[in-house]
């Protein structure tokens, strides 16, 4: 049971400072971190997947206070949720099983085939907290990073999907879905590049054969501060080769560009820092 009244509703834009702090916070207090406020300072994942799709951000409410919120994102057939957060002082009050409980109303609605999320294989809160859903550890991802080589890539045969005009755009969406397809029935990234494109988030790499005809491969990029990379990085949050022989060659060509992305957009929003992004 319960031990506080909560009430769970669609995140408003109004809330977005608040469910930005918690986050934070939340985190911040997870992690240990000195002050932690300032976890990850520069990264956002509040602002972006709310205006990534508003009616599937929600929010936790204890006497008229927000004290928590959870983001669900549809990839087509696949579907997950998170960031997932609760005010520490609101910590194990139930609340964030409430918060699961509207994204798996969505994957029903939605007919999410292979629903998931990601946490922390360390905490034995975490996986208990998410296995009374169904949700049972499977994969261990391990974050990569390096410096970026501000080299441009020495080869040719691929674009960024913000240099493209529109109908090019639509085309390459298309070519995207059929590419992922090869990687699992009804996979869809159609709306996170959409999403970084028109929020200015990074861009997406493409990447095609010799002679330009077919789409081998493609990468989501996030740069930069107000992006899910944070000041000075650039993020690769989804990346795909065509299945083959060459798949490994292919992946490494993508990183490649996806450097070069990095490189590129960093200097792009340092010129539009004055002007923010999305506000
Ligand atoms: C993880 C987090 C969202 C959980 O929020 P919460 O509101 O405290 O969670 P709930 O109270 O709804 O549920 C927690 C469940 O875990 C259980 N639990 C708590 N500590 C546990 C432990 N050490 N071992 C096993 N289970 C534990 C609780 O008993 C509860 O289940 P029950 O009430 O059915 O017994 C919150 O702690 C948080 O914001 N953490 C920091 C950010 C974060 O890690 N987010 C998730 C990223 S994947």
């Amino acid at each position: 049971m319960p031990q506080v009244e909560i009430s769970i509703r669609p995140l408003r834009k109004t809330d977005l400072s608040e469910a930005d702090r918690i986050l934070r916070l939340a985190f911040g207090t997870f992690l240990g971190v000195p002050d932690p406020t300032t976890w990850e300072r520069g990264v956002d994942y509040v602002r972006t997947r709310w205006l990534a799709e508003p009616s599937t951000a929600f929010a936790a409410e204890v006497d008229s206070q927000i004290v928590g919120s959870n983001f669900v994102t549809s990839w087509g057939s696949v579907g997950f949720f998170g960031p997932l957060t609760v005010r520490p002082d609101f910590w194990d009050k139930g609340i964030a099983k409430r918060l699961i409980e509207p994204a798996l109303e969505l994957f029903e609605r939605w007919g999410t085939k292979h629903a998931g999320l990601f946490t922390f294989a360390h905490s034995p809160k975490h996986i208990r907290l998410y296995q009374k859903f169904g949700f049972w550890p499977r994969f261990l991802t391990a974050i990569m990073s390096k410096p970026i080589n501000e080299r441009p890539p020495n080869q040719s045969r691929w674009s960024r999907f913000s240099d493209l005009p529109r109908n090019e755009q639509e085309q390459n969406l298309k070519a995207c879905r059929e590419l992922t397809e090869q990687i699992y029935r009804g996979l869809d990234l159609s709306r996170e590049i959409k999403s970084v494109n028109t929020q200015r988030l990074g861009d997406t790499v493409l990447l095609s054969t010799e002679d330009e005809t077919k789409l081998v491969g493609f990468a989501v990029c996030h740069c930069g501060s107000g992006s899910e990379a944070g000041d000075n990085n650039c993020y690769v949050k989804f990346g795909v080769a065509r299945p083959g022989l060459d798949s490994g060659e292919v992946f490494e060509r993508l990183l490649d560009c996806c450097e070069a992305v990095g490189a590129f957009s960093q200097q792009g929003l340092t010129q539009a820092a004055t002007k923010p992004i999305g506000g």
